[in-house]
């Protein structure tokens, strides 16, 4: 698929060095993916190693304070996330020895943790082939294959689920999630993207048809 190429020669050349690329380790994924919900990355990063260095291990956050964990946690808002953080950590140390989920049905039962976050700890620890859907996402592909779905739609998440699925290589899927991640945050950005530059430019759908501005289409906010 010439989309998947593209994507992800552009994200081997142009990726950023990010400290959450470099493990494996579910728990500090997971740690970085909550973080990031409703965080920018150069915002969500010193949080990320603050907690990796007061907390090293699922064991030694589940056995904070919550003043402790709420007291690092300052500055990034929308304290339920790490409330949630704090009981998850703990529903893990103790109810599966600090392991987690080995899968994104698993991980999906998970407090703080929906479809966005279950899948992107499934494909990047476990290369599991979940795709992310988030706004990135969305642009990404209703711009490359000019999708017009309403992205506010009811449905809008699972067509575009399944057209993730249908591009992304089943033996890659981390990296198709961190490229197509990564493509939306950096290339194909939301105002006055630069097409000119892109990599894509020759075969984006939108683009040959004048489009890009008007994708995706969102109704509702
Ligand atoms: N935003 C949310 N998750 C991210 C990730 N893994 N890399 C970069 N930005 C992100």
């Amino acid at each position: 698929m010439q989309f998947t190429n593209l994507l992800i020669n552009w994200y081997l050349d142009n990726k950023r060095d990010l400290p959450w690329r470099k493990t494996n380790d579910p728990y500090a994924i997971w740690l970085s993916e909550i973080i990031l919900q409703q965080t920018r990355v150069a915002q969500g990063m010193p949080y990320f190693y603050s907690f990796l260095d007061a907390f090293p291990t699922v064991f030694d956050l589940a056995n904070a304070h919550e003043e402790q964990v709420l007291k690092l946690w300052q500055g990034l808002g929308y304290y339920s996330r790490a409330r949630n953080l704090h009981k998850t950590a703990q529903d893990i140390a103790t109810g599966s020895k600090g392991v987690f989920p080995p899968d994104y049905a698993g991980l999906l039962q998970l407090k703080g943790v929906g479809e966005y976050t279950a899948a992107a700890i499934a494909s990047f620890c476990y290369n599991e082939a979940v795709p992310v859907v988030d706004g990135n996402v969305f642009r990404v592909l209703s711009r490359y294959f000019d999708v017009e779905t309403d992205i506010s739609s009811s449905g809008a998440k699972k067509e575009f689920r399944e057209l993730a699925a249908a591009v992304m290589p089943t033996d890659n899927a981390a990296l198709f999630n961190q490229a197509i991640m990564e493509f939306g945050a950096l290339q194909c950005v939301p105002k006055s993207p630069d097409c000119s530059i892109c990599v894509m430019n020759e075969s984006c759908v939108a683009l040959q048809k004048k489009k890009v501005a008007l994708l995706p289409v969102k109704t509702k906010k």
